[in-house]
């Protein structure tokens, strides 16, 4: 069976592919340096290499032990909307460390390369739902270093023969994700929140709109990308788009289930995409994407899930620049 390496594999996407992959009797080894996930996310059993991906030497190290057959490169800070706060940091968990990867997956040989991308590449200035042709018009710094690893790849491919996929999904939810940070994952903050006896925070009128899927639909067409196609780009994710508000009022009707009352309060706007979705048509005729997300359901299962998980510290980020931080933030 091939052996497959998938960074990032204490967090939403990882946790949940690896059990995948480990089902199917694949050979996994994790990369994760439990930034933003936990240790407690790991499939029983599997070996998970504690590295910072930004650490060239340790990355060629591992490869070189391991030998990989397949790369799955999950591992990001996706803190969007905090980017620009965070440049250096940004860029350096974003971008140089995909480079190390790819690098590394060059000197030894790895049979192909499997990135998620974001549907944040697309910007505010594209037309949603997004499709895979238009030119992505990233509008802050994590946008930015998707789109640089994004064409980074297909240099590697030109120049190396490296083989790859690239999929961008976009609001992707389920058990495992980190409620914990303050900067990102929308219902995970406002289950957190939740659980806290707080509001559920809207920034700006929340007539933002997004589409939420769950990600057990992604673990099928991630399987098929590491045989299937080479170059392709692939939109993930659900079609059906609400506003922010509708989608908080959902979380709240949830909460209900659990006991809690939540109110909804509406906070100063963020430099953001207003309307974020994308279109699916090309994942669904080639890669048989089929996503059944009810969101209902998946919110209150991640609501059971939360309410087994230990006390966690939310914690700050250090800001590069303070400079038009939101009050929220400061
Ligand atoms: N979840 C979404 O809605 C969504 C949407 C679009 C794109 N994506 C992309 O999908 C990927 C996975 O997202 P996720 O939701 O699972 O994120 P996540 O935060 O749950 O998981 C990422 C994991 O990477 C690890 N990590 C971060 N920086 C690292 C580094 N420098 N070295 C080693 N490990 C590091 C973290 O500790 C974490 O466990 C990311 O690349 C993200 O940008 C996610």
């Amino acid at each position: 069976m091939s052996k497959v390496l998938i960074t990032g594999i204490a967090g939403l996407l990882g946790s949940h592919f690896s059990r995948f992959l480990l089902e199917k009797g694949y050979e996994v080894v994790g990369i994760d340096d439990f930034s933003g996930g936990y240790e407690e996310n790991l499939a029983d059993g599997v070996f998970c290499s504690t590295l910072n991906l930004t650490d060239l030497e340790s990355v060629d190290k591992l490869f070189k032990e391991q030998k990989f057959d397949y790369v799955y490169h999950f591992a990001a800070y996706a803190a969007e909307g905090l980017s620009p706060f965070i440049r250096n940091f940004n860029y350096m968990n974003n971008v140089v460390a995909s480079a190390n990867l790819i690098t590394s997956s060059i000197n030894y040989d790895v049979k192909k390369f499997i990135f998620t991308s974001s549907n944040g590449v697309y910007g505010a200035d594209n037309e949603p739902p997004f499709n895979e042709n238009m030119q992505p018009k990233p509008i802050d710094p994590y946008g930015i270093a998707k789109y640089a690893v994004e064409m980074d790849l297909k240099t590697a491919h030109d120049q190396f023969g490296l083989n790859y996929s690239i999929i961008r999904p976009h609001n992707v939810v389920g058990i495992y994700q980190n409620i914990w940070d303050r900067y990102r994952n929308v219902i995970g903050i406002w289950i957190r929140q939740t659980m806290k006896g707080e509001a559920l925070t809207v920034y700006g009128d929340g007539l933002q709109k997004r589409a939420f899927s769950d990600m057990v639909y992604y673990n099928e067409p991630f399987e098929k990308l590491m045989t299937e196609f080479n170059g392709e780009i692939f939109n993930l994710g659900a079609d059906k788009a609400f506003t922010l508000r509708e989608t908080a009022e959902l979380v709240q009707k949830c909460a209900g289930n659990f006991g809690f009352k939540p109110e909804i309060v509406h906070l100063e706007p963020r430099h953001e995409a207003k309307y974020a979705y994308s279109d699916h048509t090309k994942a669904k005729k080639l890669l048989g994407f089929d996503d059944r997300t009810d969101l209902e359901e998946t919110v209150n299962s991640m609501f059971e899930w939360a309410l087994e998980q230990p006390e966690r510290e939310v914690k700050n980020m250090k800001y590069e620049t303070v400079k038009n931080i939101y009050g929220y933030w400061k």
